[in-house]
């Protein structure tokens, strides 16, 4: 007999990593259903070929009784949902990384849904300086303590096609003759590739014995680790473009970020100073990528298809 349909209920399904992992959980044959603000920004996400179905719903994440539709009669729930800054009204790191993701995990729990996987981050930490990491760590226990068998996934920096990073800085430096280097540039990541992001959401949820998985912590990176400085090389690299260097000690940064924040969409904010004085990469103290038997996709062969946009002609 057939294993039965999976009914996999996406928050935060919209958004760079949710794209593709919408598209590689599809193929499966999976019914998806992606929990939205919006259901008209998921339209986009057609499947690819003969795959399962794809299906938006209205879920408001701050609202228990919306929540709860969203996962009724899932048989899995994956919680992306989550803000690079603060803003007005709930906009907040606490609202949005740990307050939604308990509401999430308490709503799949009481649904008896099968498996819970949630997307937090690197560098998760109640003792960080930064915000950011701060809520992500609040949300990780908040999740654990509601649904234990979930599965917690930390990427690094993610790079791919619309990513946030390379983009970012690519696009920049077509029109300004510096780029910034917070901190002086040292840092360090261990950047991910989107679809090895989406392939491990894929494997814990297709993994016929998916139990040994239960309430783990996975470290998602990628195989090199690479400075700030050498992130921005590489970008300028790609593109075929040279670049002053304009480092930014912390204090000056934190005062273009307390300026940055005060517009819609900052360029860069207090706390993203706070998160670069801490390296961005595996602990080393949970399993990773290869312990799902995903092979880490380095960048350079990655990078040139979608940073082709912004090469000098
Ligand atoms: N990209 C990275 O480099 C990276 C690195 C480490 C960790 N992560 C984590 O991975 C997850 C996914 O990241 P991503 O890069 O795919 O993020 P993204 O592109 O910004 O998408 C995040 C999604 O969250 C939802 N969302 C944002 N604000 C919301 C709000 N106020 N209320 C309800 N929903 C809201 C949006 O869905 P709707 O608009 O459809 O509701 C959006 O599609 C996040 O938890 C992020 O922190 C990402």
């Amino acid at each position: 007999m057939p294993a039965p349909r999976k009914i996999i209920t996406i928050f935060g399904g919209t958004g760079f990593i949710g794209r593709h992992t919408i598209q590689m959980l599809a193929r499966t044959g999976a019914q998806i259903r992606i929990a939205t603000r919006s259901p008209a920004s998921a339209y986009f996400l057609k499947p690819c070929g003969d795959v399962g179905q794809i299906v938006p719903l209205s879920c408001d994440i701050h609202d228990t009784a919306s929540v709860g539709r969203a996962v009724a009669g899932s048989t899995h729930v994956i919680n992306l949902v989550g803000i690079l800054f603060e803003g007005g009204g709930k906009r907040k790191f606490d609202a949005i990384h740990h307050l939604a993701a308990q509401r999430i995990a308490h709503a799949a729990a009481e649904a008896g849904v099968q498996q819970v996987i949630h997307v937090s981050a690197i560098g998760a930490s109640k003792k960080a300086e930064a915000h950011y990491a701060q809520s992500k760590a609040d949300g990780e226990d908040a999740v654990l303590r509601a649904y234990p068998a979930a599965v917690i996934l930390r990427p690094s920096l993610v790079f791919g096609a619309e990513d946030n990073f390379f983009n970012r800085f690519a696009a920049m430096a077509r029109t300004t003759p510096v780029l910034p280097l917070v901190m002086g540039g040292k840092t360090r990541f261990q950047p991910v590739y989107v679809g090895d992001v989406a392939a491990a959401i894929c494997k814990i949820v297709t993994c016929p014995d998916s139990h040994k998985y239960a309430g783990q912590i996975f470290e998602l990176a990628g195989p090199q680790i690479a400075s700030f400085r050498e992130l921005l090389e590489t970008t300028l690299a790609v593109t075929g473009r040279k670049r002053l260097f304009m480092p930014l000690p912390a204090p000056i940064a934190k005062i273009i970020g307390a300026l940055g924040g005060l517009l819609p969409t900052p360029p860069l904010t207090v706390d993203q100073v706070r998160s670069l004085a801490t390296d961005n990469v595996a602990s080393g103290h949970h399993p990773g990528l290869a312990d799902l038997g995903i092979t880490p996709t380095a960048m350079g062969g990655v990078l040139p298809t979608y940073l082709r946009q912004y090469r000098k002609i």
